[in-house]
């Protein structure tokens, strides 16, 4: 077995052999910035320990696992525009580099590329992967349309916030670890039990990054602060925040949230401190929890020796308290 560290290792390697460097420059370099400014290579990781788990050759699941990032790192260029972010990973954005057109076109150039790598797959495993790689794509696709019709929608429930965050996220992580998972030959039982536990580790993951868009250090996040409540999202502190706050507290939330007298550098401020008021981290570090608690009952019921799961349960709690 690996470790985590050995299957990052690998990870990287693989994505640095891909080559980007490729002409024409316009279409091809934001690719190759994209995908050399790292990031934390979760779902490939997870994908090679989905595999390493029931296999000790994770050989089969290299394509699988770089289609997985390639393609995750598409959608941050599309979600960059979407969500106006100027910064990722401590650099500009592509649609700020360059401009929204490339960031449209270099994304595109990235979904085929992802699905390039899955072509080469034996058919046993295509026929299994791509149906699983499909819906999970379109499923991302709704969860970021459901992320962006909640900014104009004032009463978004916790279960449609849930449901949202489980489209746009949780499914990609999830279906990173049951490909793993089949490509190491586990049964289907097993790999649909690494596909919830993977949900609710999305699930805790998305709501970590909502919490670290209010309260982290921007340095460490690598992401500009405070945008999720210049752009009016729709996240599990705003929402709780105004289920949990009186009438008085709930409008000024509501109006601030939605003004356009306030300055943004104001917004988060006033915002900031009724979450503060509200114990809306604590809150939302609780539900955290809960849904990692969740996730590990998926992986203990998953049916191999613990030990070889003990990479797993790790890397998943360190994901719990990250700070980027
Ligand atoms: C960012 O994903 C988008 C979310 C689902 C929150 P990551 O936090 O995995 O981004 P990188 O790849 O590590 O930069
Ligand atoms: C991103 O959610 C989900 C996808 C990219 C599909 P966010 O919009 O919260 O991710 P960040 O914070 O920009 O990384
Ligand atoms: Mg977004
Ligand atoms: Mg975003
Ligand atoms: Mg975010």
């Amino acid at each position: 077995m690996l470790t985590i560290r050995e299957l990052q290792n690998i990870v990287s390697r693989n994505i640095s052999n891909i080559d980007f460097d490729k002409e024409p420059l316009g279409l091809y370099e934001p690719i190759s910035y994209t995908m050399k400014t790292g990031g934390k290579r979760i779902r490939p990781a997870l994908c090679l320990a989905g595999c390493n788990i029931f296999s000790d050759d994770v050989t089969p699941a290299y394509p699988i696992a770089s289609a997985f990032e390639i393609f995750h790192n598409f959608t941050l260029l599309h979600d960059d525009i979407m969500d106006n972010s100027p910064i990722r990973r401590n650099k500009e954005t592509v649609h700020i580099k360059w401009n929204s057109n490339t960031a449209i076109l270099s994304g595109d150039a990235m979904m085929i590329k992802s699905y390039e790598l899955l072509s080469d797959l034996s058919p046993e495993l295509l026929k299994v992967i791509l149906p699983l790689f499909n819906k999970t794509a379109l499923q991302v696709c709704e969860g970021q349309q459901y992320d962006m019709d909640f900014e104009n929608k004032d009463d978004v429930s916790e279960a449609e916030y849930l449901n949202m965050i489980k489209l746009k996220t949780s499914v990609l992580i999830a279906a990173s670890l049951k490909a793993g998972a089949v490509c190491g030959g586990a049964s289907e039982y097993d790999a649909d039990l690494l596909y919830e536990f993977g949900l609710n580790t999305g699930l805790a993951f998305q709501l970590k990054d909502d919490l670290l868009d209010v309260y982290g250090n921007t340095a460490l996040f690598g992401k500009k602060t405070g945008n999720d409540i210049i752009t009016g999202k729709k996240t599990f502190l705003l929402i709780n925040a105004l289920q949990i706050s009186d009438n008085k507290t709930y409008m000024i939330l509501k109006d601030t949230v939605k003004s356009n007298e306030i300055r943004n550098e104001d917004k988060i401020k006033i915002v900031t401190q009724i979450y503060d008021k509200l114990q809306i981290k604590e809150l939302t570090l609780n539900k955290i929890k809960e849904f990692h608690i969740k996730a590990l009952q998926s992986l203990k019921a998953v049916s191999v020796d613990e030990a070889r799961k003990s990479e797993l349960y790790e890397f998943v709690s360190k994901l719990e308290e990250r700070e980027k």
